[in-house]
């Protein structure tokens, strides 16, 4: 299940960034050179795409933070998944915890997001993560099992080739507590575990999985090295061109 076995490190500017900025800051934070074995994703506001698009910058992918679960037609606002592959779009975020607080339906539609982005040929990076409160009382693998099967579990066994997940704790989103390595060691094990039952994958399907929150250049050297972790979904750090090259160099390194 996992894409070849690369490590994806995804950029994700959420509502930051004019339009006008976005090429100075793509440009500064991606003068490096990285192996083959390494993607490189940059996932900026809608707004974005078409500048980002014509760039064409050398080895940078591009992705949305978000698209419809419906084709087309009357849904004032939305952006559809083939809208996203028409502007050259790899990926597309779903499923992000600020997307799920924002709109009290969210919830209830990654699935069907899901499903509209595969099926338009998108690849997916779908974000799960407890809140404190679950984390404090020790449910945080409860919550995970219940988000999984609500967004996941219906799917088709063909679209998981599409996925990546992210998980994201909701505590360690722009908090600047990130989570630790047997936290991540354990959820990330978890995750695998209950996929490959629920589908009935062979021991070695594994899909890929990334951890997102906090991660920084002077954090990202204890993820990198952990070979639970496929990449990184990283927030603030990204619009900061000298931490995402740390950041993409810390797992270059890893591949070397
Ligand atoms: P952060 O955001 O790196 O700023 O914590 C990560 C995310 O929300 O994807």
């Amino acid at each position: 299940m996992r894409n070849g076995g690369n490590i994806l490190i995804a950029a994700n500017w959420k509502m930051n960034i004019l339009p006008s900025e976005s090429r100075t800051l793509a440009i500064a934070c991606t003068d490096l050179e990285w192996s083959g074995q390494l993607e490189v994703l940059i996932c900026p506001p809608y707004t974005h795409l078409q500048n980002m698009k014509s760039l064409q910058l050398d080895g940078i992918k591009l992705g949305a933070q978000n698209c419809s679960e419906h084709k087309k037609g009357a849904y004032t606002g939305e952006v559809s998944a083939a809208m996203l592959v028409d502007l050259q779009c790899e990926y597309v975020i779903l499923g992000h915890s600020e997307c799920r607080d924002n709109n009290p339906n969210e919830n209830a539609r990654i699935c069907a997001k899901i499903n509209a982005a595969v099926s338009s040929g998108l690849k997916v990076i779908y974000c799960c993560g407890e809140p404190q409160e679950f984390r404090n009382s020790g449910k945080e693998f409860d919550f995970i099992k219940r988000q999984l099967k609500a967004d996941l579990f219906d799917l088709n066994k063909d679209a998981l080739s599409s996925i990546n997940i992210a998980y994201e704790p909701v505590w360690a989103i722009g908090s600047g507590n990130q989570a630790n390595q047997q936290q991540i060691i354990a959820m990330h094990g978890f995750i695998q575990n209950e996929i490959k039952n629920h589908f009935s994958l062979a021991e070695n399907q594994n899909m890929r999985i990334l951890y997102g929150g906090s991660v920084n250049a002077g954090n990202v050297h204890s993820y990198a090295n952990l070979p639970e972790v496929d990449g990184v979904l990283v927030g603030g750090a990204s619009l900061i061109p000298k931490e995402f090259k740390a950041i993409i160099n810390a797992f270059n390194r890893k591949l070397k």
